[in-house]
Order: C-alpha cells, then sequence, then structure tokens
C-alpha cells in the first residue's frame, strides 16, 4: 500500500494534500445549501459536510470553512435566521459544482447556473427545484474549532420534502431511488448503489 507519514503529508504541495486528506475520510453528503440576504439577493453553495447532529429534537450540522474570507450563505443564515439543505441529483452534478466559485454576495448562484429556486410552506429561505430531498433549517448555533478556526453550524430541521418514490412505510428514505450523489474528496461526484438493509443489530447469544 502507498504510505504517507505525517512528516511526509506536511510536505505535500498543497493541491495534493488537499486531494489526499479530503478523500480520505471516506465518500460524504453532497447537499446544497440555500440561503436569501436581508435584502434579497438569493445564494446557493455545495456543502460535503451536512451531517446528522440527532433526530429528537431533529438537528443538522456542517463544518463551515474559517471566515477570512467573506463566507456568504453563512451570514445569510445568521442574519435571517434559516437556510435549505438540498440533496443534489446525478443530474444537477455540474451545476451543483459550479456553486462553489467565489461569487460576490450580490451575484445569485441561480442566476449563474440552470438551477432555479422555489419556495414553498412559507419558508423564506429558496430550496432548490427537482432537489429529491429538501430541507428547511433555522440557524441555531454554530462553535468555533480552534484547531483550525473552522466552525460547527448547527441547524434544526423545521421542514422536510422527500420525493414520493424515494419513501419507505417505515420512515426510511432510500437515496439510491432519487439518484442522490455522493462525493469523493472535493471535486469527484459519484452515483451508490444500496446492497442490503440489516434489522437492528443485537449481541449474539452464546
Ligand atoms: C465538493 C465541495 C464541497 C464543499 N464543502 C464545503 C463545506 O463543507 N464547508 C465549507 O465551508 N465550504 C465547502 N465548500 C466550499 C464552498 O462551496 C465555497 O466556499 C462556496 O463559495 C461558499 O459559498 P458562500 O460564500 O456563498 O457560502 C465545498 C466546495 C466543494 C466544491
Amino acid at each position: 500500500m502507498h504510505y504517507f507519514s505525517k512528516a511526509t503529508i506536511a510536505d505535500l504541495n498543497t493541491r495534493y494534500r488537499n486531494n489526499l486528506i479530503n478523500s480520505i475520510s471516506g465518500y460524504k453528503s453532497a447537499n446544497l445549501i440555500g440561503s436569501i440576504s436581508e435584502n434579497g439577493t438569493t445564494n446557493l453553495a455545495v456543502f460535503n459536510s451536512i451531517i446528522h447532529l440527532g433526530s429528537n429534537p431533529a438537528l443538522l450540522g456542517f463544518i463551515l470553512r474559517p471566515t477570512t474570507v467573506p463566507r456568504n450563505s453563512f451570514s445569510n443564515m445568521k442574519k435571517t435566521g434559516v437556510f435549505t439543505v438540498n440533496h443534489i441529483n446525478k443530474n444537477q452534478i455540474e451545476d451543483a459544482h459550479h456553486t462553489s466559485a467565489k461569487y460576490p454576495e450580490t451575484i445569485s448562484e441561480f442566476d449563474q447556473t440552470n438551477l432555479n429556486p422555489t419556495y414553498k410552506g412559507g419558508f423564506s429561505a429558496p430550496f432548490v427545484e427537482g432537489a429529491p430531498v429538501q430541507i428547511a433549517c433555522r440557524y441555531v448555533n454554530d462553535y468555533l474549532i480552534k484547531e483550525n478556526d473552522t466552525r460547527l453550524v448547527v441547524g434544526a430541521i423545521e421542514g422536510v420534502y422527500v420525493a414520493n418514490e424515494m419513501m419507505l412505510d417505515d420512515g426510511w428514505v432510500q437515496l439510491d431511488l432519487g439518484e442522490v450523489v455522493t462525493i469523493n474528496g472535493l471535486d469527484g461526484y459519484a452515483l451508490p448503489q444500496l446492497l442490503q438493509r440489516f434489522p437492528y443489530a443485537r449481541p449474539k447469544e452464546h
């Protein structure tokens, strides 16, 4: 196997190290965060760090990069209190990836891609039309991770829309039926396929 020591990793060129370290934590969630500024400019950005924080209360989180440059999604959600999390369908990957380009806050990524905003349920932040899972979130808190100046942002789930064909009787959402993609590293998009579901695991009886 290829071995990288801590010293080797420290000496790698930035792009190589970014690719390596971003890939090895495994397949990651692929989401678009939708938000809107106080003066009504929409914003859309791809995030691969959305995680489940808890079901009751229903919370999710994501990691925000250091705020050394403007972070439009973050400043919008702090000011308006709301944002959306939208899963990425395989037909949306090129546009989804493009939302990571550094546009100023006056330019909406919805206008720079074929992704369209949609509004529902009286929620003021934009959802992504055609996203197979769309989650309305309220900004709750953020915690500085002092080791690298990133932040864990906590969102409360206020409402969830799931495409009918993905919704199973027991509440389980079968992501592959919506052709929801996953992210390998920072620029590789893949389409997972369900192998099997298992019952709740219990210790073996000897
Ligand atoms: C695949 C991918 C995943 C990303 N995931 C994150 C992430 O989890 N957290 C983050 O802060 N930025 C992430 N980014 C970078 C943001 O998409 C990028 O900084 C974007 O410009 C943020 O837009 P905003 O300033 O409008 O919020 C990611 C970029 C790519 C290409």
